[in-house]
C-alpha cells in the first residue's frame, strides 16, 4: 500500500500555485487540486501538473444522482488522475455508479475513495445541523462499510479513525486523512485533528496537509517535516 504525503494546493490560480510549487526541486510533491482551483482552471491544471511529474488527488468531493455521477466520473477518467473522491452519503448505487464511469475501456482507473465525514464536522455539528443522532465515529464506520460494498477503494477520513477503520476493513482499505496539524501550528476550521506523526501510529495510507505547508513561512522545511514524521526512511543495508 502507496504510503505518502499529499500536499493540498487549496490556491485560486494557477500562477499562485506553480509558483508555490517551484520551491520543490528534487522530490515532486503528490498534489491535492480542490474544488477552486479546478473550478477556475478546468483540466489544464490536472495537465500541466502531471506534465511536471506530479501525482494528483483530485477531490471534488462528488455527489448527485448516479446517473449524473457516472457521467461525470466518465469525463474525468479521460485525465491521468491518481486518486479522485466522491461522498459516501450519496449512497452505495451512486458510488458504484462513480466506480462505472471512473473505469476506462482498458479497466484502468485511478485509486476511487469515499468522503465519509468531514474533518470539519463535529458531534454537535452532526447532531444539531445534520439531525445524524449517532456517535460520529460510529458514522464514519457506517459510511465506510459502504463505500467497501461498492467496491471503492477507500475513504476519506479523520486519522483519529484510520486505526479502526483498518482493524474493521483491512489494511488493503486505503485511509486518506486530512486534518493534520504540527503540534505547534494553528488548529483553524478542523476539528478531528492530529500530528502527521500520529497520523502514522494509525496506519493512514496518505495525510493530506494543506495550510501547515502553504502557509507556512518555509513550506520546504514543512514539507520535510510531514514526511520525516509520516514515512519510514529506507532501512540502510549493513555491508557485512
Ligand atoms: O489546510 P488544511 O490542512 O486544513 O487542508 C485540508 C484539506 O483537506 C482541504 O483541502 C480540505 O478540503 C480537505 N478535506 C478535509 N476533510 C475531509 C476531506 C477533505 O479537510 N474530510
Amino acid at each position: 500500500m502507496g504510503k505518502d504525503v499529499i500536499v493540498a494546493c487549496d490556491f485560486d490560480r494557477a500562477a499562485e500555485l506553480f509558483d508555490f510549487l517551484d520551491i520543490f526541486q528534487e522530490k515532486k510533491p503528490f498534489i491535492k487540486i480542490g474544488m477552486e482551483l479546478y473550478n477556475e482552471e478546468g483540466s489544464f491544471i490536472v495537465r500541466e501538473l502531471k506534465r511536471r511529474g506530479h501525482k494528483i488527488f483530485l477531490d471534488l468531493k462528488i455527489h448527485d444522482i448516479p446517473n449524473t455521477v457516472k457521467k461525470t466520473m466518465m469525463v474525468l477518467s479521460r485525465m491521468e488522475i491518481d486518486i479522485c473522491d466522491v461522498h459516501a452519503s450519496g449512497g452505495i448505487r451512486m458510488m458504484e455508479a462513480a466506480l462505472e464511469g471512473i473505469t476506462r475501456l482498458d479497466g484502468k482507473r485511478p485509486l476511487l475513495i469515499g468522503v465519509t465525514q468531514l474533518t470539519s464536522t463535529d458531534q454537535e455539528m452532526l447532531e444539531e445541523e445534520l439531525l445524524i443522532r449517532m456517535p460520529i465515529d460510529k458514522v464514519v464506520m457506517h459510511y465506510a462499510q459502504n463505500v467497501k460494498k461498492a467496491g471503492l477503494d477507500g475513504i476519506v477520513c479523520s486519522p483519529r479513525e484510520a486505526e479502526a477503520v483498518h482493524k474493521k476493513l483491512g489494511k488493503r482499505f486505503i485511509t486518506v486523512t486530512p486534518g493534520i496539524r504540527f503540534a505547534d501550528s494553528e488548529i483553524g476550521d478542523q476539528r478531528r485533528i492530529m500530528t502527521p506523526a500520529q497520523a502514522k501510529e494509525t496506519g493512514s495510507n496518505y495525510i493530506v496537509v494543506g495550510r501547515p505547508i502553504t502557509q507556512a513561512k518555509d513550506p520546504l522545511a514543512a514539507y520535510q517535516r510531514c514526511c520525516d514524521e509520516f514515512i519510514d526512511k529506507p532501512k540502510k543495508r549493513t555491508s557485512k
